[in-house]
């Protein structure tokens, strides 16, 4: 019987698959839906340079539950934006852009690069937008939140407060702990300690800051020399 095959372990010995709730019931389940995967097709293209169509998507899930608490933002425009964010880097010598997020980086050596992506990004999102049709005021407040999402330090609206958060948050996720490793060379706790001090500090709702802290708590408790003692039930 091959692994796929075998029936899951059951310890209670009956079935509780019945208690299981739909998606569309449970608080926070999310799917890119219709609008959103259209985009996020078009946009494939120009992510598939480093890790960035997986920062991508967990920096869209981050956005749709900053939406679920601060309803008062606008996900026609957040969510096109965090998807199209980083299509810049497309265009941009991969060992290069290493080199442009590096900690300590020389800006006045690198940093036009990271000018270049936010620049093209809007450039690349304007192109995707036209053909999924959306309304030309929308992708003016779209693009203008994509040039400059890096460099400028400050917010220009609600909305992108939280497409500036939901790219931050990526930093202190599981992902960003994995890429951080072998793209600076660092062991695990290093790269969470790297990626910590890089996100809350920046991030501007309070809401963001609370899922930095919780994802943060998760990551040092998953480093932690106690969980790496804990008991686990040996099943055969
Ligand atoms: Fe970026
Ligand atoms: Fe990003």
């Amino acid at each position: 019987m091959t692994d796929a095959s075998r029936p899951p372990i059951n310890l209670l010995g009956r079935s509780v698959r019945d208690k299981v709730p739909p998606r569309t019931a449970v608080t926070g389940m999310i799917d890119l839906g219709e609008r959103d995967a259209a985009i996020f097709r078009l946009a494939t293209p120009y992510l598939q340079t480093r890790e960035n169509d997986a920062h991508t998507l967990y920096s869209y899930g981050f956005a749709r539950a900053l939406l679920g608490e601060i309803p008062e933002a606008e996900e026609h425009i957040v969510l096109p934006a965090i998807i199209l964010h980083d299509t810049g880097w497309s265009t941009v010598i991969e060992q290069e852009a290493l080199e442009s997020i590096a900690p300590g980086v020389d800006r006045s050596v690198w940093g036009h690069l990271t000018i270049q992506h936010e620049k093209e990004g809007a450039r690349i999102a304007r192109e995707i937008l036209t053909e999924v049709g959306i309304p030309a005021a929308d992708i003016d407040e779209i693009t203008q939140i994509i040039d400059g999402h890096d460099t400028r330090l400050t917010s220009l609206s609600l909305n992108d407060s939280l497409v500036k958060d939901a790219d931050k948050l990526w930093r202190v996720s599981p992902h960003s702990i994995t890429v951080a490793q072998p793209r600076f060379g660092l062991s695990a706790e290093e790269a969470l300690l790297l990626c910590a001090s890089r996100a809350y500090n920046e991030l501007f709702t309070p809401q963001a800051k609370s899922m930095s802290r919780a994802l943060i708590a998760l990551a040092s408790m998953t480093q932690s020399v106690e969980i790496s003692n804990c008991y686990v039930r040996e099943i055969v």
